[in-house]
This record gives structure tokens, sequence and C-alpha cells, in this order.
């Protein structure tokens, strides 16, 4: 397993001081770790120690103006691949399954989208009581997953179930988490944004694509845990979490970016918007006005650039490969046609004569549609839904060709 980041949130309990050996355990296997500490938490282990061993600034405060601008809580919640709780509280579980967010450690744990592995440790009776048992039930069906704790003698004096698992265990449970992402250990090449097609020193030849599809789609693979390389045009958008990121500019530059990823891919998505045309020649000077005739137009002569989604899908093997249609009237039959000619697996239609979706905006309406025939009509959702459901069907697809 690839390094990963991992959020480890430590509530109160005595269990805390077994923390530092998981997150030993953690960074031994390769992982970074970041640890948000409850109030309590702090009471039983140092944050000092902590901040020793994961070389991270410990967080403990929402409200605390230095570390939030060191790295925002939100930033936090979106940084991680896999979030650990351990120790986790009768407290803590209790205001997970019921949505509170009235310090950091609740706050991080409503706001992210990571996994959750929770490792319990408690007095038995607490463990026990239907209170507790129910939020175990409610953490479950939400897909949280749980690792102890064990039975054994417990701190409090009391015999029974509440111990925290071994440091080991928890690390091992953390690392199956990983692996159980349904893109885990899948290489997945993403383009995005809009190409930039040089005229000379200072001019270029561009579109209105903003890249935030793209985007919308690296975020999603790399929280289904693939290694995602991002393929950008020019763009002033974050890159997502998780997410490597390789800046081009033109058209070429696009095509030897994803050729050269293209060997190790399981999945290729051109979300990116390419220029079919490129001018003939780019003058390395600035083309002034003085050098011209009086009154003179400027002819620019353009050639065609290649077609990357073409060219890609004809080598495409097993890979999956999906494209992409701007498309302002006659959508699904242009589609339909496009579909053919480029040779994909899936490929997402947009109308572009929408003002709401497509490009620009930060919502879509999309088809998505295979080379049986199948069409699908998305309604009007925000990119990262749109996203979700694009993988949706690929996975799909992946599961089929199986
Ligand atoms: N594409 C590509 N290489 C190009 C042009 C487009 O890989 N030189 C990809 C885009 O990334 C997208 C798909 O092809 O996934 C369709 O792009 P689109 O602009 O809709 O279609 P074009 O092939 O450019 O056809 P047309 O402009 O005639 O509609």
């Amino acid at each position: 397993m690839n390094g990963r980041r991992i959020l480890l949130v430590v509530s109160g309990g005595i269990a805390a001081y077994k923390v530092p050996e998981i997150v030993r355990a953690l960074t031994r296997s390769g992982h970074e770790v970041r640890c948000v500490l409850t109030a309590a938490g702090a009471e039983f282990v140092s944050p000092l120690v902590l901040q020793s061993l994961t070389g991270n600034a410990v967080r403990q405060s929402l409200f605390d103006a230095g570390e939030e601008g060191a790295i925002g809580h939100i930033e936090l919640a979106d940084w991680a691949d896999a979030v650990v709780v351990a120790p986790a509280t009768a407290n803590l579980l209790a205001r997970l399954a019921h949505g509170l967010a009235d310090d950091l450690a609740s706050t991080v744990l409503l706001a992210t989208r990571a996994p959750l592995l929770v490792a319990p440790a408690m007095n038995v009776n607490m463990w026990e009581h239907p209170a507790t048992q129910a939020n175990l039930t409610t953490l479950r069906e939400r897909g949280v997953r749980f690792v102890g704790p064990d039975a054994g003698e417990l701190a409090c004096g009391w015999e029974g179930q509440g111990r925290l698992s071994p440091p080991e265990e928890i690390a091992a449970e953390t690392g199956l988490l990983l692996g159980s992402l349904s893109l885990a250990g899948a290489c997945v090449v993403v383009s995005a944004g809009g190409t930039r097609e040089p005229i000379d020193a200072v001019r270029s030849l561009t579109n209105r694509s903003s890249g935030k599809m793209g985007y919308a789609l690296a975020a999603e693979a790399a929280l289904r845990g693939a290694e995602v390389r991002l393929i950008s045009g020019p763009s002033h958008l974050p890159t997502p979490a998780g997410v490597e990121r390789i800046d081009v500019e033109t058209s070429l530059e696009m095509r030897d970016a994803v050729l050269a990823d293209f060997e190790r891919a399981a999945i290729v998505i051109m979300a990116a918007a390419v220029a079919d045309f490129r001018p003939a020649e780019a003058s390395e000077r600035k083309i002034k006005k003085e050098d011209l005739a009086e009154d003179a137009g400027l002819q620019l002569q353009l050639v065609r650039n290649p077609d990357i989604l073409a060219e890609i899908s004809a080598e495409r093997g097993n890979r999956i490969v999906v494209g992409f249609a701007a498309e302002s009237h006659d959508v699904l039959a242009a589609a339909r046609r496009k579909l053919k000619r480029k040779g994909c697996d899936l490929l997402v239609a947009n109308d572009i004569s929408r003002a709401d979706a497509g490009f620009e905006t930060d919502e879509n309406a999309v088809i998505l549609l295979t080379p049986d025939g199948a069409s699908e009509e998305l309604p009007l959702l925000p990119k990262p839904e749109v996203a979700a459901r694009i993988f949706d069907r690929i996975e799909k697809l992946r599961e089929d060709r199986r």
C-alpha cells in the first residue's frame, strides 16, 4: 500500500496513552499522519509527543486563528484518505452518530468524505449501554468500520469488553480500509481544463473550459482510493487532496503527458477541452502592427491537433477510456456520432447551450452514452455529484469486463 494520508482523531480516555504506538505503526507503513486531539484527549496524551512522531502540528481547537490559518478544518477533512478515531469514547460515538459538530474533532468527522475506522475504548457498562449500542448500529449502517474493543481487564477495574485494540491491529485495519476502497491500486488519468495554443509571445487561442468537471473527477477518483494523475490546462482551481497534478499548456503537451502515463493507467478520462487547431507557426516575438501594412488584417493559418481521445481509444487494451462531448445542438445524435468516431468506452455529453450547465458553471447536466447504444440522462447536479455518478458507471463497466 502506498503512503496515504491518515487523520487520527484522539478522544479522551486512558487508552489514549497507546496513541503514540498507533502513530508509529501507521508511519512505519509509510503513511502520513495528522492528529486532532479533543480537549479530554489532550489530558491523556501530550500534543508534543504526537507532533514529534507525526512531524505535523497537532490540531486541538476549532477557533485557534493560528492553527486554522495554517490548515483549516475543512481542508483537514478533505486532506484525509482515511480517518481513524482511536480511542473513541462513548461520548464521541454519540456525537458522531447524531451529527453534532461542537468541537474540532466532531466537526472534522462531520465534514470529511473519507472512510472512517473507529476503535472504541471505555468501561464495559458504558459499552454495553443500549444508548452506545444504538449509536454503534447507526454508525455501522452508515458504513463506519469498527475495530475492537477487546475484552479483558479494564483500567477502571472492571473486567469485560472495552479495551482498545492493540496499535498494530488498528494500523492493519487502517490498511484494509484503504485497500478496500473500490479503486485502490488503480491509476486514473484525468485531463482537465482548456488548452492554450500560442499565436505569439503574448497571445494565444484558448476556450471557456474552467476545469471544474475534470477536477471534480480527479477528486472523486482519489476518494475511491485511486492513484490519480490530473493533467491540467491552465487553471486557478486548487489541486484536490491526494491528486498528483501535471500542468500543461498546449494540446501537444497534453498529448505527451497523457501518453506518458498511459501505460500504467487503468482508467483515462479526457475531460479537457482540447483545442482542435493550433497556429501553424507561433511567433516567438510579439506580432507588432507596425510590421504590417497600414490597416491590414492578420491571417492566422491553423493546423489540426492530434485527437488524443481517438488515439488512446484505439490503443486502450484493457483500460477504460472515457471521453466528453461538448455539443451545442442536436446533443444526443451528435454525441452518438462522436462516440463512434472516437471509439471510447463511455462518452459524457454536455449540452453547452444551457446557461445553467457546462462551461464555467458549478453544476452540470450530462448524458452518459455507451457503445451498446444505451444512454442515461442525469439531472442537473453539482459537478462533484456528476463525477460520482460517472465513476459509478465506470466501475460498473470494469465489473462487467471482469
Ligand atoms: N479531444 C481530444 N483531442 C482533441 C480534441 C478533443 O482528446 N484534439 C477529446 C476531448 O477531451 C473530449 C472529446 O475529445 O473528451 C470530445 O471533444 P469535443 O471538443 O466535444 O469534440 P471534438 O473532437 O473536438 O469534435 P467537434 O469539435 O467537431 O465537436
